[in-house]
């Protein structure tokens, strides 16, 4: 197995912003490898540093064994980008734009004619090709970015959050074309605050949250490494409210249950950990019932990449997308207010 690239002990800050504090890890030739975390983990900023377009404070980082810091022109060749924000020309057709981009990678006329044709046959971009790209919609408009990002055939391609913005059936035509490309040897690293997109593409992923890396593994490793099953269970709507203390404490001495958590914002209802050989929600039923506290719903699932974020960070990613999101009202407001 070989290594195609690595990153060792990154940090980069802005200001007093310390938007990557340490990350280390490193990715297999062919596969593809995830990097997940709410907005502001510092996925751009990780991804930036990698493609030479910011240069990082401290750490190392190599490509094929090239130095991203120490010899960038060499590291480019054999890296793509796809940013988070696609800036076309928009008075270029999609043909134009490629042309350009080949001429940019100094690929002889006549080989980067024949790769824009199959890329633009391999995206299904070939109507459009000769369309001025402020014509594409989101999603061809991120198609074509991939095309040039590939048009130099690089070993690693990098994808910044490829999928936001894009309808399902955009996402599934991206998803394919990346599993596709793997198949053919290329190493892709994609970031992506989508949990299930992760889950479904990557080999293996990376968390991370506020600069630092929370966990790396696979995604079932991920997942086992949590622990047993999810119960969620409601007993009867509009229950007095010491009904979920005693459901709690009567759940809690079951021998399969290694955890009940009452569900704060809706009172009736519980979350619980369950160790996996169990078959719980009969027993689970079983026992309120005896106690007099039937179930209104309750379903079982499998761990889920968030609860693994959950785990180590106690809180799910979408609520740490909402801070993030009020942190970011928040200083728009005080901004306003200064002016
Ligand atoms: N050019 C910059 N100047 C100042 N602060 C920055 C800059 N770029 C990023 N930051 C800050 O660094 C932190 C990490 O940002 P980054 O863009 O890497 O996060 P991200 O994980 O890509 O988030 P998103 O999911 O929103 O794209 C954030 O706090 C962000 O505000
Ligand atoms: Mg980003």
């Amino acid at each position: 197995m070989t290594i195609a690239l690595v990153i060792e002990k990154l940090q980069k800050s802005y200001g007093t912003v310390k938007a990557v504090k340490n990350i280390s890890f490193q990715v297999q030739t062919g596969e593809i490898f995830g990097i997940l975390g709410p907005n502001g983990a510092g996925k751009t900023t990780t991804i930036r540093c990698i493609c030479t377009l910011s240069q990082p404070d401290a750490g190392q980082i190599e490509v094929g064994g090239v130095s991203v810091i120490d010899n960038p022109r060499a590291a480019r060749r054999r890296l793509g980008y796809v940013a988070q924000e696609v800036a076309l020309d928009k008075m270029l057709t999609g043909q134009e734009l490629l042309e350009l981009q080949g001429a940019i990678y100094h690929i002889p006329n006549k080989v980067a004619k024949e790769r824009i044709s199959e890329l633009l046959q391999l995206l299904g971009l070939e109507e459009y090709a000769n369309k001025k790209t402020g014509t594409y919609s989101g999603g061809l408009r991120k198609r074509l970015d991939l095309a040039a990002g590939l048009l130099h055939q690089p070993d690693v391609l990098v994808l910044d959050e490829p999928s936001v913005g894009l309808d399902i059936e955009s996402r599934f035509i991206l998803w394919d074309f990346l599993r596709k490309l793997k198949a053919a040897g290329t190493t892709v690293v994609i970031t992506s605050h989508y949990l299930e997109e992760i889950d479904a593409l990557a080999d293996r992923l990376a968390i991370i949250d506020q600069g630092e890396i929370i966990a790396t593994g696979t995604p079932s490793e991920l997942k086992n490494r949590v622990g047993g099953d999810r119960v969620t269970l409601r007993i009867r709507e509009f229950s007095p409210p010491d009904e979920a203390e005693k459901a709690k404490h009567l759940l809690e001495s079951l021998p399969f249950v290694e955890e009940a958590i009452i569900n704060s914002a809706q009172g009736n209802s519980l979350n619980l950990v369950v160790t996996s050989q169990s078959n719980p929600l009969t027993q689970i039923e079983q026992s309120l019932a005896a106690a007099d506290l039937p179930i209104f719903s309750m379903a079982q699932s499998r761990p889920s990449l968030d609860d693994v974020y959950l785990a180590a960070t106690g809180r799910t990613l979408m609520d740490a997308e909402l801070a993030a999101a009020g942190s970011r009202d928040l200083k728009a407001e005080q901004k306003q207010a200064m002016k």
